[in-house]
């Protein structure tokens, strides 16, 4: 097939870019590198520098291309940011993606697959969180994400529109050529290697006094091999019927001081580390039921160990120890 990638130079799309080539299908990245690298972008794959507001653009791409799906990536992702800045989440994640929609509608595209989120849950009742729990988002970047899945709903009976939406729980790890380099970095693994790595001099632990084995939050980790792969087997399903499945590898997923622990031992260093308050609205447990797309999709993770996702971090930091600069 030939897909469009929007956010492909960002760090899960570049990847996702990467696996589609390696299976045979033609990618064209579209990111505004805004917050993505050019150099991540697989050489393979066109690279079109433009912005999700650009309807001309993106109507040129779509039929130059004769694209036959998108992914759609590109967003804006840090909770904290959208609860202070509401109004850019609602621009880029809902109106921004709203353009695209509207372009692929008008150019006759009609295959979608959407990187949505976990925090469309909001604080989950129970765990692990199955798709049919109930979405109550606690930030706007879970809602505008919830909101998006609910426009390609309601596209989708008035259009046509076939959609995966994929619930990504926490995307980490690294391919030999793509790894994680955001500005600023949010995520766990890639603060605490760069801790190890010298870049910074401690990671902080929000909360240690959570009803959990060891007082942190649990998480669910899922390496960004395996979650580019889904994608791949989600747009299998788009000739048929739109779905929503959780991405993550379940089990009893891992708590903050165990991925502490695991890059000391991954890395051989030590890594320093200061305990902060709890952050507001971080749910002490946040595990994925994965049965949904592993039963119907045969999704299967292969990389789901914590030492083998922090090892081929550490091992893309090493090779790339200033990331994309
Ligand atoms: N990283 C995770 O663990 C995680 C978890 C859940 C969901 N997600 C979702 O997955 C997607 C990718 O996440 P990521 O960590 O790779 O993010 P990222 O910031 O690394 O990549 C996003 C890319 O989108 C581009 N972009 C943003 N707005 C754009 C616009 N208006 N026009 C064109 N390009 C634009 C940026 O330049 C960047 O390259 C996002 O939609 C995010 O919400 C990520």
């Amino acid at each position: 097939m030939r897909i469009l990638v929007t956010g492909g130079a960002g760090y899960i799309g570049s990847v996702v870019t990467e696996e589609l080539l390696n299976d045979g299908h033609e990618a064209v990245v579209l990111d505004s590198l805004y917050k993505g690298h050019r150099s991540a972008v697989d050489p393979r794959a066109r690279f079109v520098q433009a912005d999700l507001t650009d309807s001309e653009t993106l109507r040129e791409v779509l039929k130059q291309n004769h694209i036959d799906a998108v992914i759609h990536m590109a967003a804006d992702s840090l909770v904290g940011e959208s609860v202070d800045q509401p109004a850019k989440y609602y621009r880029n994640n809902l109106a921004a993606g709203l353009n695209l929609l509207d372009a692929m509608r008008d150019c006759g595209v009609g295959k979608f697959v959407f990187s949505s989120t976990a925090a469309t849950y909001g604080e989950p009742e129970k765990q692990p969180i199955t798709e049919t729990d109930p979405t109550d988002p606690t930030n706007p970047y879970g809602e505008t994400k919830l909101a998006f899945e609910r426009v390609l709903h309601w596209y989708e009976g008035a259009y046509g529109l076939r959609y995966a939406s994929l619930r990504y729980f926490n995307a980490a790890g690294a391919t030999e050529r793509c790894g994680e380099w955001h500005d600023p970095e949010t995520h766990l693994i890639p603060l605490v290697l760069q801790v190890a790595a010298g870049r910074r001099i401690d990671v902080a632990v929000y909360g240690n006094d959570y009803p959990t084995a060891d007082g942190t939050c649990i998480r669910d980790y899922i390496h960004v091999v395996d979650l580019a792969r889904a994608h791949i087997l989600a747009l299998g399903i788009l000739d048929e019927r739109s779905a929503i499945y959780n991405l993550g590898c379940g089990g009893e997923g891992y708590s903050v001081q165990a991925v502490i622990d695991t890059a000391r031992e991954v890395t051989g260093r030590d890594i320093a580390t200061t305990v902060a308050p709890r952050r507001a609205g971080d749910p002490s447990v946040l595990i994925a039921s994965s049965e949904k797309i592993r039963n119907e999709l045969g999704w299967q993770p292969e990389f789901q160990d914590l030492p083998v996702i922090i090892q081929s971090a550490w091992r893309w930091l090493m090779a790339h120890p200033r990331g994309y600069e």
